[in-house]
């Protein structure tokens, strides 16, 4: 709900268990007085503005107006005219000169959302949300800004964004327009932030927060691996059931900035959105700029609440409502078996021993296409390799078809390599700086699609290849960071709209595709998982999460990309041991329970399998199908990290009506003389009562190990009331050798 309280020129926004309070001072600033749980009444908040102490307002205290500027809590900040706190907005003027001053001139609350154009963007209607629009005003530039907040009827969210109009007479540069800020006056905070490099993504890092700034940020012209966009707020006590959290998620795929800066006075200020580095955006008169959206969440129940309202926010409103209650396809993927090696003979002996286990679809990774044998080629050439795939794509697809299995396909078009026929023929369509060869990666390069005709000659092969043959799935993969970024199209004073340009020219390519092929299920990827964000999810239900497939690994990456995205989202496959990227062997019952944490598939050769490894998989490919509704529709609860604990890991899910539920537990390192341990469980009914059995049999099967069982050795541990399961726990037995995964099934009776 949105309230407007006229005299007290004060904004209340409040959802099912959240206040967000802002207020006018001197009828003009802007300023935030409270994000956190839930209030009855705003009356007398104002105080916190200070407005009674020295300096005073402007109006009272024109002499120190900059003392004010310096200290007022702005609800979106601006520079140049005495803010020295971490800004939102900077502009500079046709004169080149810097300063912004902001002031309320307007307000309207609309039902349902503002969408942004050509942005990925949460979803709602009038049912389940309304969105403020603020309007500010710089009277000297003539700007316009619209601060719009869409709250949300069933869920703790606001989400913000800002629109930007140059009323003016003159054009101006944008040099920096974030998304939104968050005040805060804690005590003492920590800040958690997904800190990353390729194989290691999204790893939760917490870090305490007396002076100075923690920022997460990235220049790399994608979300990246090294920093995730999100940040969080947590007071020093919480955890996953206590204290209170405040979150901020980027919905966006670029460059960002997330900084949280505590100023001189002790007060917090947070501030997300597009990276101003590298960032200028010339706005001539009744030009506009639509920032992309940060989604707030606040929790005082522990970063728990907060990840379910992000689970509930992404799956309900983010990403495609089908992808909700649809099953996604196991899957097998070729690509770690036989990397570029491999023909429609290779292709067509997976497709027959993932039939007889009960697998989905066949997935044709990278090295189908143009004469690509390993990397120092082909990109840009989106044609059939016929001598791997002879008679072309279609037979091959075909042939998958007719054995009953979906098929999928790997492409990366956002990539050119010189050796390659569209080079030859384009060789200026790559991002390049005047006079400078532009740098390889992974010997290639980043193209232009920024330029309409780039982007049409890209689209039109993909299209093409796609409308040959009957595909049901795309792995979209994006290797490289981008460098070098100059476009030949672009007028001198435009260059600095470039990386955001290509974000833009990204999402209306993935738009497009989708539009052409309604039925196509899309999975991003980008070296493993460095552009898993909230902006590709609106595209894609689902993202490769790490080239690290190592299961032990993937434990944390897991836990940290599992903090903000939905479980559902998160692409998990069984590789093959020892792990390529780690050298580890792992049980294979623990290497399916941790991808099925996930969407599930199989990332190996399964024509040359161990049969004992073999004979598992069409009972890991049904358990997976059992589980994978509570998975993808319920509540998501961590109950023990490896990450802290150093012995073992543990998660649950739950289905919203608390009638089942399933815990996977992997003890990572056995230790001597240390008894079971006790777990509790999260997220039932304590009213109700619960049959719980584990598959200790399975697993012990499954790696033919030893295990010390106890008493509760049995696979039914029996009929348990849900209090006593939440509160007292049970106690997993104490398993013989590391890396031993146990899956327990909690349904009402
Ligand atoms: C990086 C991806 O993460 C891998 O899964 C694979 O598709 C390779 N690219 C192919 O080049």
């Amino acid at each position: 709900m949105i309230q407007y309280y006229e005299d007290r020129q004060t904004f209340h926004l409040t959802t099912p268990n959240t206040s967000y309070v802002m207020a006018l001072a001197d009828g003009v600033w802007l300023g935030h007085l409270y994000y956190g749980a839930k209030l009855h009444d705003t009356a007398g908040m104002e105080q916190a503005f200070r407005l009674n102490e020295f300096p005073f307002s402007p109006a009272v205290n024109e002499r120190d107006k900059v003392r004010f500027m310096q200290m007022f809590p702005f609800e979106y900040s601006f520079l140049g005219t005495g803010d020295y706190r971490e800004p939102c907005l900077s502009v500079e003027n046709a004169h080149g000169m810097t300063g912004v001053e902001l002031t309320y001139r307007s307000h309207e609350i609309l039902p349902g959302k503002v969408v942004p154009d050509g942005l990925p963007h949460t979803r709602g209607c009038g049912e389940c949300c309304d969105t403020l629009d603020v309007l500010l005003e710089d009277r000297v530039l003539g700007l316009e800004v619209h601060l719009l907040y869409t709250v949300y009827k069933d869920l703790d969210v606001i989400v913000k964004s800002v629109r930007v109009v140059n009323r003016g007479d003159e054009p101006v540069v944008l040099k920096r327009v974030l998304s939104g800020q968050l005040n805060l006056e804690p005590d003492r905070c920590d800040v958690l932030t997904l800190h990353g490099s390729w194989g290691r993504e999204r790893t939760i890092t917490r870090q305490s927060l007396k002076t100075g700034a923690v920022s997460a940020e990235s220049l790399r012209g994608v979300s990246s691996a090294e920093d995730s966009p999100f940040l969080a707020i947590l007071t020093p006590n919480a955890d996953q059931t206590t204290g209170e959290v405040w979150g901020m998620s980027l919905v966006y795929s670029g460059n960002f900035l997330a900084k949280a800066q505590i100023d001189q006075i002790g007060r917090l200020r947070c501030v997300m959105g597009i990276h101003p580095e590298n960032f200028a955006w010339p706005m001539t008169p009744g030009e506009e700029f639509q920032s992309p959206e940060v989604c707030l969440v606040y929790s005082n129940e522990g970063l728990g609440k907060m990840t379910r309202t992000y689970h509930d926010l992404y799956r309900n409103h983010l990403i495609e409502k089908r992808w909700l209650t649809q099953d996604r396809p196991v899957l097998v993927n070729n690509w770690e078996a036989t990397m570029m090696d491999f023909d429609t003979d290779v292709l067509i002996g997976f497709a027959k021993a993932a039939k007889e286990s009960g697998i989905d679809m066949l997935v044709m990774d990278d090295g189908w296409f143009g004469h690509r044998d390993d990397d120092t080629s082909s990109l840009g050439d989106w044609f059939v390799n016929e001598k791997k795939l002879k008679g072309g794509l279609k037979k091959l697809v075909d042939a998958v078809n007719d054995m009953g299995l979906k098929f999928g396909i790997w492409v990366e078009p956002e990539m050119v390599c010189e050796d390659s026929e569209l080079f030859r023929a384009h060789p200026d369509w790559r991002f390049s700086l005047p006079g400078r060869k532009p740098g390889a990666l992974r010997q290639q390069y980043v193209l232009d699609l920024t330029r309409q005709e780039v982007w049409d000659g890209v689209y039109n092969q993909i299209h093409d290849t796609l409308a040959s043959a009957n595909i049901a799935y795309v792995k979209w993969d994006m290797n490289r960071y981008l460098a070098d970024v100059g476009s030949l199209e672009a007028e001198p004073g435009c260059q600095g709209q470039l990386l955001h340009r290509y974000v833009l020219a990204v999402y209306r390519m993935q738009e497009r595709l989708l539009k052409d092929f309604p039925d196509l299920l899309l999975e991003n990827c980008s070296s493993g998982g460095a552009r898993y964000d909230a902006g590709m999810l609106f595209y894609s239900p689902q993202i490769w999460t790490s080239d690290d497939t190592d299961a032990i690994e993937r434990l944390s990456i897991q836990e940290g990309t599992a903090l903000v995205f939905p479980m559902s989202t998160m692409g998990a496959h069984v590789s093959v041991c020892p792990n390529q990227q780690t050298g580890r062997e792992v049980p294979f019952n623990t290497r399916a329970k941790v991808a099925m944490a996930g969407t599930f598939g199989y990332e190996m050769d399964v024509r040359n399998m161990k049969p004992e490894e073999k004979a598992q998989i069409p009972g890991q490919v049904a358990l997976f199908r059992k589980i994978h509704p509570v998975v993808r529709e319920g509540d998501y609860y961590r109950i023990a990290s490896f990450r802290e604990n150093h012995h073992s890991d543990c998660w649950m899910v739950v289905t919203k009506d608390r009638a089942l539920a399933y815990m996977t537990y992997v003890q990572v390192l056995a230790a001597p003389n240390r008894p079971g341990v006790r777990v509790r469980m999260q997220g039932l009914d304590p009213e109700a009562c619960y049959e719980v059995s584990c598959d200790y049999e399975g697993s012990m099967a499954a790696h033919n190990g030893e295990m010390s069982l106890g008493p509760q050795s049995s696979k039914k541990l029996g009929r348990l009331n849900g209090d006593m399961l939440m509160k007292h726990g049970i106690i997993v037995p104490r398993v013989r050798g590391d890396y031993q995964a146990l899956l327990y099934e909690v349904r009402k009776v």
